[in-house]
């Protein structure tokens, strides 16, 4: 198993993940890059929901999920904005679905009901096939590989996103570029592409399952 000091793991990782690979999939963030990161959680999720918004057409009583909310920024804008019937945020990290809880309580008084927080491994979902309308991935996927730089185990991210997504359901991303593998990995499962939204680094993008053909990729 990589660990994050190993020599040849870029410095970044080891600075930001000091104790090594977690043993069954990545190292949880030093405290200083948790805060950093959960620092600016309402700006990052509003500039998305800005962003995707014109393009997003969720159903009424939509379910979504989340995969590595962090301090649960957009689990808030999204619960305000689009009044979800059910919004699973969710986070590999116990720390941060502890900060979530947090930060959901304080804004709303306590977590209102259509909202649940939990942890879950974006690898390996702990939900049923076609379980939800909507999966936002915010920054969170690169975070399933050993190093930012990596792009080994993004795909069984991805697949588990198609799992629970029902036929026509959304899928809401900000990552790295990185030359496009994950939009060629998303098209390799069947998304379709909604829209794509180009940054300095990142990228933002709207997919979708297709309403024809359900939902067979395993
Ligand atoms: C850069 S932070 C982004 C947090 C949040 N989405 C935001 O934009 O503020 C990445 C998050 O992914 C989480 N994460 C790391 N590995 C994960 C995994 N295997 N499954 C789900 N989440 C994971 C981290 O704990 C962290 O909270």
């Amino acid at each position: 198993m990589m660990s994050y000091r190993e020599p040849g793991t870029p410095l970044s990782c080891r600075f930001f993940y000091p104790g090594g690979a977690h043993p069954a999939t990545v190292a949880r963030m030093n405290g200083f890059a948790r805060r950093l990161v959960n620092l600016r959680t309402i700006s990052r999720a509003d500039r998305v929901l800005r962003e995707v918004l014109p393009s997003l057409n969720l159903p009424t009583e939509a379910r979504v999920l989340e995969l590595g909310m962090g301090r649960g920024g957009l689990v808030a804008l999204v619960s305000e904005r689009l009044r979800p019937a059910l919004y699973v945020g969710t986070d590999f990290d116990p720390d941060q679905v502890r900060a979530a809880r947090e930060f959901i309580s304080a804004r709303f008084g306590s977590i209102p009901a259509p909202i649940a927080l939990g942890q879950a491994d974006a690898r390996e979902l702990p939900f049923k096939d076609r379980a939800f309308d909507c999966v936002f991935a915010l920054m969170a996927l690169h975070h399933v590989e050993p190093h930012h730089g990596e792009f080994a185990r993004q795909p069984a991210a991805v697949r588990e996103v198609r799992r629970v997504l029902r036929p026509g359901g959304w899928l809401v991303y900000k990552e790295f570029s990185k030359g496009g593998r994950l939009r060629r990995s998303l098209e390799d499962l069947g998304f379709g592409r909604v829209a794509l939204h180009p940054h300095f680094r990142t990228e933002t993008g709207v997919y979708r399952t297709s309403l024809d053909e359900g939902n067979a990729v395993r």
